[in-house]
């Protein structure tokens, strides 16, 4: 992988670098793309990190389609596929490895249910950062508190990496795409879809004026549960720090995960 980026980076081509876990949708390949707008070469990472993965979540039944990834990614002109195994990234124990950890905002909203999430996400991607050595990184804004976390670190830690964010590819009802749709039967992914039709409609009454912001995500938990959810948060932040509102705060992000079944859905949107 050096080897190459060092050839492109001395003939003077600009490299864009999408990581993923694979099982690519077209979320996945619109980031791709958006690489390709933006740099001369484009690499894209599949690695599902075991890191990121808690003891009793789906790192076991997390689908891998190598194979039809690749060919999905041939008809996108992308430049090169990294794949590497678990050993490459964590030759040691990784409880035994150091690590690249963003306080705070880590242990707020999904950090919270999933404790060393965010520490498994940074770490990996710092990694894959120092091996791809990318001009621009490309995230979905789907995962937003993941996209919030990575671009604090490679501001704090001063990486040499432009972050892009790309909005959410939505199904025609609405819900985000995601591999974890997979795992839902088709009652689920019927009510699935009300993810998306709650935080529109906490947009609009935001947009009509309300500012009982507690009142509005305790309206949206309880509409989640009329309907077969279990929710963890219905959050509305501030967009860029991801706190409470204050009253300066100009851009919100409205917030929300919550279960069905075994399957944890999340899903956001700014105003
Ligand atoms: P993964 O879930 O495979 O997602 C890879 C990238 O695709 C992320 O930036 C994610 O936000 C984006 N993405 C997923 N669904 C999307 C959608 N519906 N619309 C737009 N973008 C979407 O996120 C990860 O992998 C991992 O945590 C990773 C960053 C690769 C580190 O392991």
């Amino acid at each position: 992988m050096r080897t190459l980026i060092h050839e492109w980076k001395s003939s003077g081509q600009t490299v864009g670098f999408v990581p993923t876990m694979g099982n690519l949708h077209e979320g996945h390949l619109k980031l791709v793309e958006e690489a390709n707008k933006r740099s001369d070469r484009v690499v894209v990472s599949i690695f599902v990190n075991p890191m990121q993965f808690g003891e009793n979540e789906d790192f076991d039944n997390y689908p891998r389609t190598q194979e039809q990834d690749i060919e999905k990614l041939k008809g996108l002109s992308t430049d090169a596929v990294f794949i590497p195994s678990a050993d490459d990234i964590y030759p040691e124990q990784i409880d035994r490895s150091s690590f690249v950890e963003v306080p705070e905002l880590s242990t707020i909203l999904c950090g919270a249910s999933r404790p060393g999430h965010f520490r498994g996400v940074t770490t990996v991607v710092n990694k894959l950062f120092n091996i791809v050595q990318p001009d621009c990184a490309v995230f979905g804004l789907k995962d937003y508190q993941q996209f919030i976390i990575i671009k604090k670190m490679v501001d704090d830690l001063k990486m040499p990496v432009q972050m892009i964010g790309v909005e959410t590819v939505r199904e025609s009802d609405g819900l985000a795409k995601s591999s974890r749709n997979g795992y839902l039967n088709q009652q689920q992914r019927q009510q699935a879809a009300t993810i998306y039709e709650i935080l529109r409609s906490i947009k609009t009454e935001i947009q009509q004026g309300r500012k009982d912001y507690l009142a509005l995500e305790k309206e949206g938990l309880g509409q989640l549960e009329k309907v077969g959810f279990k929710p963890d948060y219905v959050a509305i932040r501030c967009a860029e720090s991801l706190q409470v509102p204050a009253a300066e705060t100009r851009t919100l992000a409205i917030l929300v995960a919550a279960w069905l079944g075994n399957t944890r859905l999340i899903d956001n949107i700014r105003l």
